[in-house]
């Protein structure tokens, strides 16, 4: 058994108990902190907090965060995001105004220059660097809906970074507006004693009073990274007039086309302004980013926004790539794109991990959206097709840990491989509880009259449905079992977010924070503890 160092087993923890029925939550300090080593923990469910607003309140246009505080060609919507190595980094904003209406003009890109200025804090010595920029149309031919263009998106990026150093930067046309000056550090070099000390985890994020509390609390962790998987604004849930909905489903059944309200992108690109100018954000699509188009064009605010190192990482896709922070490489997997094993991702996947030297990077770490582990009624077993595909590659290599949302709560498992508690498994990790508009999931598949029919539980974007009864174990021959399934380990219907530290090749600190707890209060913790004596990588061949 690994020894945990002393200094990583004294910290906070914060504790659920039960006293005398009243359900209580208290933060005590505990001389140690569980790790998955004393796995396979007992499944436990947080009590329902009945006091929790579910449906949470999207921002409206008028909020000051969301509005638009420049003049003219100025840089608005600053953001900083990674290459696949700590010696680049992209910068991104926006000029120029959008128009949405019956009558629009895209604007020029090449009308605004793409320039950054950077240095290395207090050095004196500036570099230059120029990049591309593009605009983007959502246009729906159909009578009485709205068509949109966006502002100049600029991507710039800045290479021959050293590691782990503060640089600030200016963006802009220097002969129109720069920005004012922002700050970023990059990331450690890669190594097994090299790790940013905290990578932020958050899903499902939208743009709500509830997003606005999680990402308080996450600022309040003063993260280095911060993981966004998947279901970016929930632009989709309003007409191009600007009225909403509550839910996917019942946003406007009637309409010829399903909508999307692009300013939606605009607000939450101010929203998060304040905290993605300094840390950088790294992004995996979500079922909300589609926004299908006519002629089937899909993703279009999403790619065009956000940068992807996919060509660096060897990804034909900005669906699907790769990257390392220090010590860890993560994996971003498109669940809404091809993943069987004829597929594009599926061959750069085994291609990606074959190539991962785990000697440089110990960690191993897989996000997409659609989780394989949930025990929640919500979108149960909604990917197991996926899980079908590509559970064994992730397994034989090893991957250590597993990041999910799409389920609007949060759930931590036991180390499972297909279905079966296996100390070589990952643990999976959902965190699709960043507050946004939608319902929070509170029923469970395992509580009597929650289990969905199968057929509900189809989605037309994860390419097929494959989920049947189990087989084997205790479910045998039901679609749920009739109490918490042995590889949920803990669920909790709350929004918030996680923390990763990783501490060296075999230990790291998992915490969940729920934003209606203090700040820095954690609402789940444990180690999660690498063996790689145990768990050897087993090279994998999907041909045999
Ligand atoms: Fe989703």
């Amino acid at each position: 058994m690994a020894i945990l160092p002393l200094s990583l087993a004294l910290a906070p923890i914060c504790t659920w108990l039960l006293l005398a029925s009243l359900q209580t939550s208290i933060c005590a300090v505990s001389s140690r902190i569980p790790t998955t080593l004393e796995g396979p923990f007992k499944p436990v469910t947080a009590p329902l907090d009945n006091s929790l607003r579910r449906n949470a309140v999207d921002l409206p246009e008028t909020d000051p965060r969301v509005q638009r505080t420049i003049s003219s060609f100025e840089p608005e919507q600053v953001s900083v995001s990674l290459s696949a190595k700590y010696d680049s980094v992209w910068i991104s904003w926006i000029t120029g105004e959008y128009q949405i209406g019956d009558n629009i003009s895209p604007l020029d890109p090449a009308s605004v220059a793409s320039v950054v200025y950077y240095a290395i804090f207090m050095s004196g010595r500036q570099h230059r660097a120029t990049g591309s920029s593009l605009v983007y149309s959502q246009i729906y031919p159909f009578q009485g809906l709205q068509n949109y263009t966006s502002g100049i998106i600029h991507h710039v990026r800045l290479r021959g970074l050293k590691p782990n150093t503060l640089y600030y930067y200016q963006c802009g046309d220097p002969s129109i507006a720069m920005s004012g000056v922002y700050y970023f550090r990059t990331m450690p070099i890669s190594g097994p004693d090299s790790y940013p000390a905290r990578i932020a985890v958050v899903g499902d994020l939208g743009l709500t009073y509830n997003t606005s509390s999680t990402v308080d609390h996450l600022l309040a962790n003063h993260p280095d990274l911060v993981l966004l998987i998947g279901d970016v604004t929930y632009a989709d849930l309003y007409l191009t007039n600007g009225t909403g909905a509550d839910c996917f489903a019942c946003a406007f059944p009637g309409t010829p086309i399903h909508e999307s309200y692009q300013p939606r992108w605009d607000y939450w690109g101010r929203f998060m302004q304040p905290l993605v100018s300094r840390v950088p954000i790294m992004v995996v699509e979500g079922d909300h980013d589609i926004e299908e188009q006519a002629e089937n064009r899909t993703y279009e605010a999403y790619s065009s926004r956000f940068t992807f190192p996919s060509r660096e990482s060897g990804s034909s896709s900005k669906l699907y790539y790769s990257f390392d922070a220090g010590g860890v490489h993560f994996v971003m997997l498109g669940a809404y794109i091809g993943y069987d094993e004829s597929s594009d991702q599926y061959r750069w996947l085994e291609k990606d991990l074959a190539s991962v030297d785990r000697d440089v990077t110990p960690w191993l770490v897989a996000t997409w959206h659609p989780p394989w582990y949930s025990t929640y009624t919500a979108h149960y077993r909604e990917a197991e097709c996926m899980r079908v595909a590509m559970e064994d590659l992730l397994y034989n290599y090893r991957v250590d840990i597993v990041f999910n949302g799409h389920v609007h709560a949060y759930e931590r498992s036991n180390r499972v491989y297909n279905y079966t508690l296996d100390q070589c498994g990952p643990v999976h990790i959902v965190v699709g509880d960043g507050g946004n508009r939608e319902n929070m999931a509170i029923t469970h598949a395992d509580e009597w009259g929650n289990c969905p029919e199968p057929d509900t539980s189809r989605d037309p974007y994860t390419g097929g449905f494959c989920a049947s009864n189990f087989t084997s174990g205790p479910a045998a021959g039901k679609f749920c079992w009739d109490r918490q399934p042995d590889y949920s380990a803990y669920r909790d219907s709350s929004f918030g977010h996680g923390i990763l530290e990783v501490k060296n090749a075999t230990h790291a600190l998992w915490s969940w924070h729920r934003n209606q707890d203090l700040y820095r209060i954690a609402g789940d913790i444990v180690y999660l503890v690498r063996q790689p004596e145990l768990c050897p990588i087993r090279r994998y061949n999907s041909l045999g």
